[in-house]
This record gives C-alpha cells, structure tokens and sequence, in this order.
C-alpha cells in the first residue's frame, strides 16, 4: 500500500505512540483520522494538516461507527488502522488492600483488548469495499501488543493478559480476512517514553532504560511509528507480532 494514498484511522493518536504515528504518517502525505476520548488534545492534533479528530470511545459499538462514519465522511474511504488506545492498570492478583479490583481488571481488558478488536471489526467492514490492488489487497491493521504479553511483571496481571490478547488476534484476524485481501499485525512495543510511561517518574524510568541492551535508551515514538508505516507498506507481513524493544527481556 502506498502510503501517499492511504486513508488510516490511528486510535488513540491525541497522545504518546499513537500521536508520533499520525504526525509521521500524515508527513508522509497519508490521510489520518485520529480517534480519541481526550477531545482536547485531539482537536490540538486537528491543527496538523493531513489529520483529522474523531472522539471516540474504542470500547463503544456506537461511539466506533460514529467514528468510522466520520473517516469515511472525512477521507473517502479507510484503508488502515493503528490501533494505540491503551490504558496501563497496575495491581497486584492479591496485594495488600485485598485481591485485584475486578472492575479494573474488566476496563483494561476492555479498553486495550475488546477496544482494538471493535474499532479493526467496523474499519475491516469499510476496508472489505476498497478496490484491491494488483496482489488483492484492501486494507491492513496494525495493532498494538506489548512486551508484557510475554514477559508480564508483578503487578501486571490485567495490562499482561490484554496485551496477549492482542498479539493473539493477529493470525486468527489474519487468516478470517485473507479472503477480502486485509492483513493483520502487531507492534509489540518495549519501553516508549509517552505519558504512559513518564507517569511512572524520572527514577523509574532510568532503572527501566538500564535494562535495555542496545541501543542503551527508552524508545522514540517515532521508531514506532516508522515500524507501524512499514507493516502498511510490506505487501508480505501478515499474521505476525514483532517486538521492538532494543533486544529487552523483562525479568
Ligand atoms: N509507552 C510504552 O512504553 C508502551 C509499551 C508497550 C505498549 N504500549 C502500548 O502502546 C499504546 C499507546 O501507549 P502510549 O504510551 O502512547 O500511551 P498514552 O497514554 O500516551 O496514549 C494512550 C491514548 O489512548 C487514549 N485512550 C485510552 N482509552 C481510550 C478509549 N477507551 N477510547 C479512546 N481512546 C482512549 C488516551 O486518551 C491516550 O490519548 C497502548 O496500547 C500501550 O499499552 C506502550
């Protein structure tokens, strides 16, 4: 897919990945519609040109077709997703006020897992009516993982399981959409520094960096975003998860 041409839906775009991915993706002459809840900071990322904001709730079935109908309305048409929206919940399975707070547990898997799937289900359904391409291809999305899918720590329980759920989702969607010509694949990020991560403090975060083999560094959101543009572009990555995370294991 060329990405001059490509009509993309980055959630959670008004913040951290999803905002370097819409601004690099825009740069590079794609449409963008951003989908949001924090209204303020997706309007500011409207200012941009080539992007467009959207609020929307991903775990909402309402609130997500109103979002696509708004990309269609704005873009002519959707050819990819990036899904970034993504809450982090830190507790432990049973920690000292008691066990995990379930409705904590429920949002994050809601947010992170069911919020991904709903907006790539309503986008596929607007990609499945492009013109293929001379290989057949309609559209493409691009999820967002986690090196907690894999390598969960103490305290990550719910954000660990959502994030495996993601990278579980890329060759089942894969193989469900390789007949309408849509491929599926997933970002497993390391350690990003975003206001998710920052939140954690400036300590945090440099213990977090040591950790890290080569290069010895937090992540730049745009090598997200320039992993994100390549699973668009890459006729051939299909039903694959990657990490890019600097050859980090988590203990
Ligand atoms: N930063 C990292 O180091 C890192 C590492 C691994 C994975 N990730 C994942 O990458 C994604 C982006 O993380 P980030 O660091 O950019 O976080 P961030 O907090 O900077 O941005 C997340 C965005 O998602 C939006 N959002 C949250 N819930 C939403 C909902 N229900 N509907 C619509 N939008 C919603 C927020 O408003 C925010 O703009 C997340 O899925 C996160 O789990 C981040």
């Amino acid at each position: 897919m060329d990405i001059a041409s490509a009509k993309v839906i980055v959630t959670g775009g008004a913040s951290g990945l999803g905002a370097a991915t819409a601004t690099y993706l825009a740069g590079a002459g794609a449409a963008v519609t951003i989908f949001d809840r924090d209204a303020a900071k997706g309007v500011e990322m409207a200012t941009t040109p080539g992007i467009s904001f959207a609020e929307v709730d991903v775990t909402s079935e309402d609130s997500v077709a109103a979002g696509v109908a708004h990309a269609v309305a704005q873009m002519g048409g959707i050819s990819a997703v990036v899904n970034c929206a993504g809450i982090v919940t830190g507790a432990k399975t049973v920690g000292s006020k008691g066990p995990f707070p379930l409705d904590a547990f429920q949002r994050t898997i809601d947010i992170n897992l069911v919020g991904a799937f709903n907006v790539a289900r309503m986008a596929a359904v607007e990609m499945s009516k492009n013109d293929p391409n001379e290989d057949g291809e309609r559209g493409v999305i691009v999820n967002t993982a986690s090196i907690a899918a894999f390598d969960g720590q103490k305290g990550q329980a719910a954000y660990s399981a959502s994030k495996a759920g993601v990278a579980g989702l890329s060759l089942p969607m894969a193989r469900d959409m390789g007949a309408i010509g849509i491929r599926v694949n997933a970002i497993a990020p390391g350690l990003f520094l975003t206001p998710m991560l920052e939140s954690l403090g400036p300590e945090m975060m440099a213990e977090l960096a040591s950790d890290v083999i080569f290069p010895r560094r937090l992540g730049n959101p745009q090598e997200f975003a320039r992993l994100a543009r390549f699973m668009i572009e890459m006729p051939y990555l299909n039903g694959e998860t990657i990490r890019l995370d600097g050859a980090l294991r988590l203990p």
